[in-house]
């Protein structure tokens, strides 16, 4: 199945791509795969949307305030546009599958609407537009409009394409295990725009690992809206989560595997039990609670109860005593009282997450929750909801954060960090940025040919949201360290 063997034969550039990516990690590897697509087509990568042939927004539904920055970033490019009526524009990813026609509707000058399931035809659709064919939709198929597999066929997704230039850096990869959910949380849009829940076969996923891992790929993250859930079915043969995650971790080279995001329901005894038999899982783990209260669970059909949940937080500390948990909340649910939402405070308190986030519950038509609930919080209490469990949640992090002041931890390096960048430090000596096994940030003066080494690196000084560090220059190639 892999493709990259082609990368050889690559056209030469003659064309210029500028795409924007929001959402959320899957939105990023759909990007990533786009560019790779159009690379053979002899397209390159412009920062500038000015200088590009084809400009691409890929977006993102889960909360209306990004699909309002989606079209605003159109209207911005009207005149551009109009101006150079060659230059091809795209939607694709989410707001195209969920808005599909109305886009055209909205903003008649976009060329291509194209949902998460179909981004393979992107060259060919590009191609139809360069040859004056205007305003071309390609979405997959809704959930009530066939059968089960023709529906899961049209959200299928080309994963194997790989472009590591598109990647933040070339040791981390996003692997896709699972595609699409079935779990209708009754606030969410995701199981519409991406699909019915679908996992990928463990040979191909394996197959894409080994890729990544000799493209020098150290670390990878296994996407999936409820990663671990995730199941493949082939004659008699499941295979779960924890026996894919015993395959992957045969793989040479790969030496970090990180997975997100949880369902509560599925974080099972057998799975916690191979994150911590398996030295390169990382004790990290993302379990989204979103409410502290039951009533507020069960009217966003959740599917669990805070009893549960709390149960999972023991489990977990049982088995693996240094696991990192963080997780989601969405304040001002339908109904939300004062009482409910103490009882998320509460929760926040009491299971004391490595980092929470927190998000305003924003109605999204095409839902459960926007035919049967009213949206009835007001927006100044959603604000004050917001910034009330942040303030809970950060002071815990710093807490949980000193517990490394003088702790060595080992680190896989990014590059230059964000602060870097903006200071526009040039040559080899730089502030840089990695993170810890537990995905914690870790920022020091380092050396820009630390780039994708796993590094110890001593904690001096520690925030909220990041640690700074200092590395011992003796140790600058260390092996591979078991510290957490
Ligand atoms: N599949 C993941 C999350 C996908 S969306 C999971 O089940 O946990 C990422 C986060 O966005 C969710 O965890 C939720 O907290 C938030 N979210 C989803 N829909 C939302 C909405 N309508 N309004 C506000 N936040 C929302
Ligand atoms: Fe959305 Fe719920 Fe599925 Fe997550 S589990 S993607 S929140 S429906
Ligand atoms: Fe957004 Fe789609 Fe991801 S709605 S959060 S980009 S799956």
């Amino acid at each position: 199945m892999s493709d990259h063997s082609a990368s050889n034969e690559l056209p030469p550039i003659t064309k210029r791509l500028y795409i924007e990516t929001v959402g959320c990690q899957m939105n990023i590897l759909d990007s990533e795969m786009v560019v790779a697509a159009l690379r053979k087509s002899g397209y390159a990568l412009t920062k500038k949307p000015e200088d590009a042939d084809a400009i691409l927004f890929n977006t993102c539904s889960v909360r209306e305030h990004a699909e309002e920055k989606a079209y605003h970033n159109l209207f911005h490019l009207k005149q551009l546009k109009l101006a150079n009526p060659q230059k091809i524009l795209g939607v694709m990813g989410c707001m195209a599958q969920k808005d599909q026609k109305a886009i055209f509707d909205r903003t008649p000058f976009v060329d291509l609407v194209v949902g998460p399931g179909q981004l393979h035809r992107i060259p060919e659709l590009i191609a139809k537009a360069e040859g004056g064919e205007k305003q071309q939709l390609a979405v997959s198929l809704s959930r009530r409009d066939g059968s089960t597999d023709d529906i899961k066929r049209s959200h299928e997704t080309f994963d194997p394409l790989r472009d590591p230039e598109m990647r933040p850096t070339p040791f981390q990869a996003y692997l896709r295990i699972q595609i699409g959910c079935d779990k209708f949380c009754t606030y969410c849009i995701v199981p519409m725009t991406r699909g019915p829940e679908q996992g990928r076969a463990p040979e191909q996923i394996v197959a894409e690992a080994r890729v990544l891992a000799e493209q020098g790929c150290k670390e990878i993250v296994l996407l999936g809206q409820t990663v671990n859930s995730y199941r493949f079915v082939h004659g008699e043969k499941t295979t779960r989560m924890s026996d894919l995650l015993h395959m992957l971790h045969e793989i040479d080279g790969i030496e970090r595997i990180k997975f997100v995001t949880n369902y509560p329901k599925d974080m099972t005894r057998e799975l916690l039990e191979t994150v911590r038999d398996l030295p390169k899982c990382s004790p990290y783990l993302h379990v989204p609670a979103q409410s502290g209260s039951d009533n507020v669970l069960k009217r966003m059909k959740r599917g669990y109860t805070t009893a549960d949940y709390y149960e999972m937080m023991d489990r977990i500390h049982e088995i693996i005593p240094d696991a990192a948990v963080s997780s989601d909340f969405i304040v001002g649910f339908c109904g939300e009282t004062e009482e409910e939402f103490q009882m998320t405070m509460d929760m926040v308190r009491r299971c004391r997450f490595k980092n929470s986030f927190v998000f305003q519950y924003s109605v999204r038509p095409g839902t459960k929750g926007a035919e049967i609930y009213e949206d009835d919080i007001p927006e100044e209490t959603k604000h004050r909801r917001n910034l009330d469990l942040l303030e809970v949640q950060n002071k815990i992090s710093l807490e949980d954060n000193m517990r490394f002041l003088g702790q060595k931890v080992e680190i896989l390096v990014e590059g230059p960090s964000k602060w870097s960048v903006r200071k526009g430090q040039t040559g080899d000596l730089r502030q840089m940025t990695g993170r810890t096994r537990c995905d914690r940030i870790v920022v020091w003066d380092g050396n820009v040919r630390q780039a994708g080494q796993l590094l110890p690196v001593q904690i001096t000084d520690v925030y909220a949201f990041t640690m700074f560090g200092m590395v011992e220059t003796s140790e600058v190639v260390p092996e591979l360290l078991q510290i957490r």
